[in-house]
């Protein structure tokens, strides 16, 4: 009798404390995604640069990293996908970022990935940056899903003052002012943090103060490692044999990245939250070699079409993958967060528009096959790769901007018209275009800086030009590669598979006609917040 009671008491206790463990387990994963900027394929410990992070290589060493991961070439346009799940030419945004004083934003018929996340039952915050348009109120984050918003608006700015200088172009002045805002206020009293440090804290107290009846849905959007080059001197303390100075700075930027991701992880291992998380980490584009940034061995850098602007770092960790410590060899894209995070979160993509993303959870977690065969890298005609000539003309040459001598190619190559035919797709080879089926990439127009760049410790002198190498083959207007065998883009293959250009020329044809206009207004001269004002709605 006594043997029974102690073995129903004994179950009884098991199950009780059983229980509220199971219903934990049930709950809805937190999901936090943390975006880097420009950060590029070659500044990562774990592809063997000389930048040392040892969190996110042991972060990643503990989940699942993604090795072909694809993001989109820029800043608006990866961001823009994240929280749209769709390509560009879907939302009319394939040409650029916006620029800050550009009355457009990401369409506002678009359902957003917060607003998904908030149905879903989810506390929603942002950190950081958001560059998906600001002109009027309706655009910001807080009126776009998220609950909570502290960052700026814009695409880049100073890392300590907060500070934007833009040059407006109608009113031909250039004027700077404070980036900044908590919620939809300006947020004065930030002048001198280090941005890296002040999102983290800001991320980190978010966590800290998360209430547990709601699963959390926390947007890190990092200023870090974008230009302006700025770090706190401690950072660069480990990097003296670096003897480039872009590079060397740009070292310490990364290596702030990597303790900002470690304290966040920390903060919610301290809140108790980490046992239910699932963290993703991601680039927003290839690195810009201009400034400090690496893709080396990969072709081209940020703003091109080639592997080193779209082939991205990105991982996800945590205790619910099932695979953990595997390396995905699966073909994702950006756009694929949106329903991969709103099935994790039990939620529906229910009231977006026709989705270009697959939710990729039994590919990232489980390693099974990846339903994306596909993927349309962009489609845009008004392509201008102006960014060494932009560079000069913000160190204060006086320069105009055209395309750069780079974009020559050699159209005596034209396929309909030269030794190349294919059959006819009526797709317009000029235009700047990529497009990826399974192991095959094709190009069409001038994808943007061709060179292979070396991070300048491979460099016979270290602060001698950009060193970059060039193709012994001349470009042409149509290129296919075989990405799972030459993902370094250089044995050009059309000539070789003609049948396979059609092909891909079809698709990208098909593509094209299903494009929405582009939206690519001229500067409004209403954005100028005046001298003591900051960057913010104008309309
Ligand atoms: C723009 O302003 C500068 C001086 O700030 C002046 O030299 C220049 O002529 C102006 N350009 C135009 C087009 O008004
Ligand atoms: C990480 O946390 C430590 C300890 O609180 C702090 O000193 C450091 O500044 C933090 N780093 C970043 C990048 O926020
Ligand atoms: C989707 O939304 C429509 C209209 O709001 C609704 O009728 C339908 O039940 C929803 N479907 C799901 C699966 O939530
Ligand atoms: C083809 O595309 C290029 C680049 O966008 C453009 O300049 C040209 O006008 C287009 N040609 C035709 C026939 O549409
Ligand atoms: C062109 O199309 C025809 C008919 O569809 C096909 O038989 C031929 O193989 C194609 N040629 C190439 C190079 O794709």
């Amino acid at each position: 009798m006594d043997g029974v009671k102690l073995i129903l008491q004994f179950l009884s206790v098991f199950f009780l404390s059983l229980h509220p463990i199971r219903s934990e387990a049930k709950r809805p994963p937190n999901i936090v995604f943390i975006l880097a900027d420009d950060f590029g394929w070659n500044d990562i410990g774990y592809h063997g640069s000389e930048i040392k992070t040892p969190n996110l290589d042991r972060l990643s060493a503990k989940g699942v990293r993604l090795e072909n991961y694809y993001v989109q070439p820029i800043c608006t346009p990866s961001r823009n996908q994240l929280m749209t799940g769709r390509y560009q030419i879907h939302t009319g945004m394939q040409h650029q970022i916006i620029w800050p004083c550009q009355p457009y934003c990401v369409p506002l018929d678009e359902k957003l990935l917060p607003q998904l996340m908030r149905e879903a039952g989810y506390a929603t915050h942002m950190v950081g940056k958001w560059h998906l348009g600001m002109f009027q109120k309706d655009c910001l984050p807080t009126r776009r899903g998220f609950d909570t918003y502290f960052g700026y608006l814009t695409g880049s700015e100073d890392y300590y003052t907060h500070h934007r200088c833009v040059h407006i172009q109608p009113l031909n002045l250039t004027r700077c002012a404070l980036d900044l805002r908590d919620g939809e206020e300006v947020a004065t009293a930030y002048s001198g943090a280090y941005s890296t440090e002040l999102f983290t804290e800001k991320a980190t107290s978010i966590i800290k103060t998360h209430k547990t009846d709601k699963p959390l849905f926390l947007y890190v959007a990092l200023q870090s490692v974008h230009a302006p080059l700025q770090v706190p001197e401690r950072y660069v303390t480990p990097y003296q044999s670096i003897q480039n100075h872009n590079r060397r700075t740009y070292a310490g930027m990364v290596s702030a990245m990597d303790e900002a991701v470690g304290n966040i992880t920390q903060s919610l291992q301290d809140a108790g939250l980490w046992d239910n998380t699932v963290l993703i980490f991601s680039t927003d584009n290839g690195g810009q070699t201009l400034e400090g940034g690496n893709n080396w061995p990969l072709r081209g850098r940020k703003l091109t079409l080639w592997e080193g602007g779209v082939r991205g770092i990105g991982f996800v960790t945590g205790p619910l993958l099932e695979n953990p410590g595997t390396v995905s060899r699966e073909l994702i894209h950006i756009s694929d967060w949106l329903p991969t995070l709103v099935g994790l979160a039990g939620g529906t993509t229910n009231g977006t528009k026709p989705l270009d993303g697959f939710d990729q959870w039994g590919t990232i977690s489980r390693g099974k096959a990846s339903p994306r065969l596909e993927l349309l890298h962009n489609i845009d005609p008004l392509y201008e790769d102006t960014t060494p000539c932009e560079l000069r003309k913000r160190r204060g040459k006086n320069v105009r901007c055209n395309v750069d001598h780079w974009a020559r190619i050699d159209s005596t190559r034209e396929p309909q018209s030269g030794p190349l035919k294919f059959n006819k797709s009526n797709f317009n080879v000029s235009m700047h275009a990529a497009i990826r089926y399974k192991n095959w990439k094709l190009l069409t127009g001038y994808p943007g800086c061709h060179y292979w760049i070396p991070p300048p410790s491979l460099r016979g002198s270290e602060n001698s030009g950009s060193g970059p190498v060039e193709s012994t083959e001349p470009l042409k207007t149509v290129m296919l590669f075989n990405i799972d065998e030459d993902p370094e883009e250089k044995n050009e293959l059309s000539a070789k598979r003609p049948e396979v250009v059609s092909f891909l020329l079809r698709r990208l044809q098909h593509y094209q006609k299903e494009a929405q206009p582009i939206t690519y207004p001229p500067d409004d001269p209403k954005c100028d917040p005046g001298p003591t004002g900051a960057w913010g709605p104008w309309a």
